[in-house]
């Protein structure tokens, strides 16, 4: 499905993010920035070792040591993926109370898309953050992400935007969320 948002576009699909050939695709993180499982692990595994290289370096020199806090993004190379770039957000950790939660979400959409537009990037892909290991129901996140990502293409010269879904069900519930979102 793919729609058309002030000149930019938007498209849902189904696959595996790490083939995804957008100039940039965003990871899943944890505030480590090591790596893990799920789509992080995938994206790490098909990156290769540099990318954890790089994202140790951001670490020390950028995050003084500390961890990339929850909402925030950082950007690396894509070393041996097909996109360029990497953007790297911590997504929220579902614990049952939406109003905090659904913040931070939209939070890393937004924090990933300024990003990316501050580099110069006009395409990129997200997985749906937050609703794999850190549990956030998908019916809720897939309202959220696509909420704020049509609200900045309203405000926004960007380019492409796609969320790559990894399963056929979460493909319908992005699908029927975006009828609603457009439909306010
Ligand atoms: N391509 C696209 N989507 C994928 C892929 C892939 N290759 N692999 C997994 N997914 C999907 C999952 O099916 C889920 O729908 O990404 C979505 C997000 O799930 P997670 O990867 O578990 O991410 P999240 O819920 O945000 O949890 C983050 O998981 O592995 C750790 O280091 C990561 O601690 C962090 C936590």
């Amino acid at each position: 499905m793919k729609i058309e948002v002030n000149g930019n576009s938007l498209e849902l699909m189904i696959g595996d993010i790490t083939k995804q050939s957008t100039e940039a695709i965003v990871n899943a993180a944890n505030g480590t920035l090591m790596g893990g499982g799920g789509v992080d692990g995938a994206i790490h595994q098909a990156a290769g070792s540099e990318l954890v290289e790089e994202c140790k370096k951001i670490r020390e020199e950028d995050l003084d040591g500390n961890y990339l806090r929850t909402g925030k993004a950082v950007i690396t190379q894509g070393y041996d993926l097909p996109a360029k770039f990497v953007i790297h957000t911590v997504g929220p950790v579902w614990d049952g109370n939406n109003q905090v939660a659904s913040e931070q979400l939209e939070e890393s959409y937004l924090n990933s898309l300024n990003l990316a537009k501050e580099n110069g990037i006009t395409s990129i892909t997200f997985p749906s953050i937050s609703t794999g290991v850190y549990r956030y129901p998908v019916q809720l996140a897939s309202v959220i992400a696509l909420h704020t990502i049509v609200e900045f293409l309203q405000n926004n010269r960007f380019g492409d935007v796609t969320m790559t879904l990894f399963s056929e069900r979460d493909y319908q519930v992005y699908k029927k969320a975006l009828k609603g979102v457009l439909e306010k």
